[in-house]
């Protein structure tokens, strides 16, 4: 407190002790002057008060002093707290940003989990419509396996039956080739006309002239035709005789048999004779033309006597 101060508080305290200075017979004074001891006692409480205050002012004081020191830590503590709070503001935001894109992603993962739920749901799909489908083709391999052992045996059999029918081929192949017989001959191949006989033996006629001889069976050297396959042949002769001082005769041979003739007598000129057969051979069966003994034929390159054979059909 100042000096000021100090004589405010003295000069009220005056005012406020006037009147009530006791005089000698204790009575209260009624005057407005102050007695001396009251100013003495009022000085003391004054004193001491002040000093009471002094010490009052010094705590204080001192704890304006703390109560600053206090304000200062706590000024820093509260601007460490700011810059606390804003970095933990700023960290707030970005974990909030942080918590929206995780958010985002999460919503995302959502729709993929989804996505590979519907495609696991259509992978199982297709994995039992496979599982079908393998049950299905195991079965017809099974089934497949079985044909197989029987197509195997079906296969040998054919085989025995394919090498059979070889030959079969090869048979008939062959008998194609024999079937394939026929000849035309006439007696005289070539040169001036000519007289065959009288012989005193029966003679086999040789026909030199050879119009056909398709399978080659029959011999223009010996005059005999031999059946090369089993079969019935035909055969045709024609004898012809020029001025009729002879008979003619000639005679088809089995293999030594006569059995067929043809045979002529015209005293008066030229005749002529046919004959024929239809025979059955054995494969190496051979037929020919005799002229009987003692009987005549005439020929000449107009090929008047003719011998002619072929195969009708094999048997
Ligand atoms: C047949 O007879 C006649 C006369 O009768 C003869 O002129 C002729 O040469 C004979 N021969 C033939 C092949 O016609
Ligand atoms: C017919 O004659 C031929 C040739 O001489 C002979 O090979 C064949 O065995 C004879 N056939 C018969 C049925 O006698």
């Amino acid at each position: 407190m100042g000096t000021a101060g100090f004589l405010v508080l003295l000069l009220s305290s005056s005012f406020l002790f006037e009147g009530n200075c006791l005089d000698d017979s204790g009575q209260k004074s009624e005057s407005s002057e102050l007695c001396p001891s009251d100013i003495e006692s009022v000085l003391r409480q004054m004193s001491a008060a002040l000093s009471a205050q002094q010490v009052e002012i010094r705590h204080l004081q001192e704890g304006i002093r703390h109560l600053q020191e206090e304000n200062k830590h706590l000024l820093l503590e509260n601007q460490a707290t700011r810059t606390e709070v804003v970095s933990l503001q700023t960290e707030v935001v970005s974990l909030q940003t942080e918590v929206v894109s995780l958010q985002t992603e999460v919503v995302s993962l959502q729709t993929e989990v989804v996505s590979l739920q519907t495609e696991v749901v259509s992978l199982q799909t297709e994995v039992d419509s496979l599982q079908t489908e393998v049950v299905s083709l195991q079965t017809e391999v099974d089934s497949l396996q079985n044909n197989d052992k029987a197509q195997e045996a079906a296969l040998e059999r054919l085989q025995t039956s394919s090498s059979v029918t070889e030959h079969k081929v090869e048979a008939l192949t062959h008998d194609k080739t024999v079937r394939q017989v026929a000849f035309s001959t006439a007696l005289v191949e070539s040169g001036g006309g000519q007289w065959f006989g009288p012989y005193s033996t029966d003679t086999t006629l040789v026909y030199k002239h050879v119009v056909t001889n398709t399978g080659n069976a029959y011999n223009p050297h010996t005059g005999i035709f031999t059946a090369p396959v089993r079969g019935v042949y035909h055969f045709h002769l024609h004898i012809f005789e020029d001025f009729g001082s002879y008979s003619s005769r000639v005679s088809l041979v089995k293999n030594g048999s006569k059995m067929v003739i043809a045979n002529e007598y015209d005293s008066s000129g030229n005749g002529s004779a046919s004959n024929s057969m239809s025979v059955l051979l054995e494969a190496g069966d051979v037929v020919y033309a005799v002229l009987w003994s003692s009987y005549r034929i005439y020929d000449n390159t107009n090929h008047f006597n003719t011998f002619s054979g072929h195969l009708l059909f094999t048997v």
